[in-house]
């Protein structure tokens, strides 16, 4: 069969997806919102090919086998059951940006996958189905195939948890500076770290007031309001990391460098800049801002020790297909 490509971009949660109401279909407890960021980006494409004997995944030009072989495997399980197909399939995927850069690759990875798998079984999913599908690769995928700021409703099953776009990426020119403190691949993946939350006694207080929250977030999207907006990043991504924190095992993603950007970043908005940052599940600070704020900033954090990178991303487009 014929192979086709897709393009997806990793994303950033402004209110995070923690912990799971069903680990197998990725239900998550709660719903979440985010950015997909241009320039960052994984290319994949798929080809069923009825003379391969087994599932085929090249990473960045490295062939792959064990878990990463496992989960894409399990995940073209689901496109061949959806599409009544039996072929085997070559997945060659690439990311423009280094897999130890701490960016999850998991969103764009199985939004570029769910894409161009589907297309090449033959299917032509509508953006709900698609990224109902995405979810069931990795929860945050779900979020980067529909385009700019994005809101993935939890629903309660396979058929009503999936993402839509709160407003296209011209929609607000937010701008996420990375501090990049640690490129090494995380100790505990997202995946695991899921399993954990429940094990919070904060997780139920931090249930409580997501929903709000998620309201508070996407009204500050919707009206462009920067100062409503910082408060609930911050506090959201706080809260996710209290939970962490204290689950058993506790999960502790922070370096001191984190600690240093965030009390600066709190600083520098206390002074009058339209500037916060939120932390995914490492240690590296993603810091949002009005595109007036960048030269500064940048200067600024070049100052700071221990920032061993600045990748800078703009609100970015859904998955296509190329
Ligand atoms: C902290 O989507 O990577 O980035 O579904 O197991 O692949 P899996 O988890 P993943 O979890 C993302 C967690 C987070 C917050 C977020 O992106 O909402």
């Amino acid at each position: 069969m014929e192979s086709r490509t897709a393009v997806a971009h990793p994303n950033i949660a402004f209110i995070k997806y923690w912990g799971n109401r069903d680990a197998a279909l990725r239900i998550p407890l709660n719903g979440s919102i985010s950015m997909n960021l241009a320039g960052l980006e994984t290319r994949t494409s798929v080809r069923f090919d009825g003379s391969l004997s087994s599932d085929q995944f090249i990473l960045n030009d490295q062939n792959q086998t064990g878990k990463p072989l496992q989960r894409v495997s399990a995940f073209l399980n689901v496109i061949r059951n959806l599409a009544n197909q039996a072929q085997f399939a070559q997945v060659e995927s690439k990311n423009n940006f280094p897999l130890g850069a701490g960016i999850a690759s998991s969103a764009s990875a199985f939004a570029a996958l769910a894409l161009a798998g589907s297309q090449a079984a033959g299917l032509a999913l509508p953006e709900k189905d698609l990224s109902r599908l995405a979810r069931l690769g990795s929860g945050s995928a779900a979020r980067s195939v529909p385009g700019g700021y994005v809101e993935w409703q939890a629903g309660y099953s396979d058929a009503d948890s999936f993402a839509c776009s709160i407003a296209g990426p011209e929609y607000w020119n937010l701008v996420d500076l990375i501090a990049i403190v640690d490129p090494l691949e995380k100790v505990t993946g997202s995946s695991e770290g899921h399993d954990l939350a429940a094990t919070s006694p904060l997780n139920p207080l931090r249930q409580s007031g997501v929903n709000e929250r998620l309201a508070i977030c996407r009204e500050a999207i919707l009206k462009r309001d920067f100062a409503a907006f910082a408060e609930v990043v911050e506090a959201d991504s706080h809260w996710m990391h209290a939970v962490m924190r204290t689950s058993n095992p506790p999960l502790y993603y922070w370096r001191p460098e984190t600690e240093v950007i965030l009390w600066q970043v709190l600083a520098w908005r206390k002074a009058g800049h339209a500037i916060c940052a939120t932390v995914d599940a490492g240690p590296n600070v993603h810091i949002m801002a009005l595109e007036n704020e960048i030269a500064w900033l940048k200067a600024e954090l070049t100052q700071i020790q221990g920032i061993k990178d600045l990748i800078l991303a703009r609100p970015g487009p859904g998955a296509v297909l190329v």
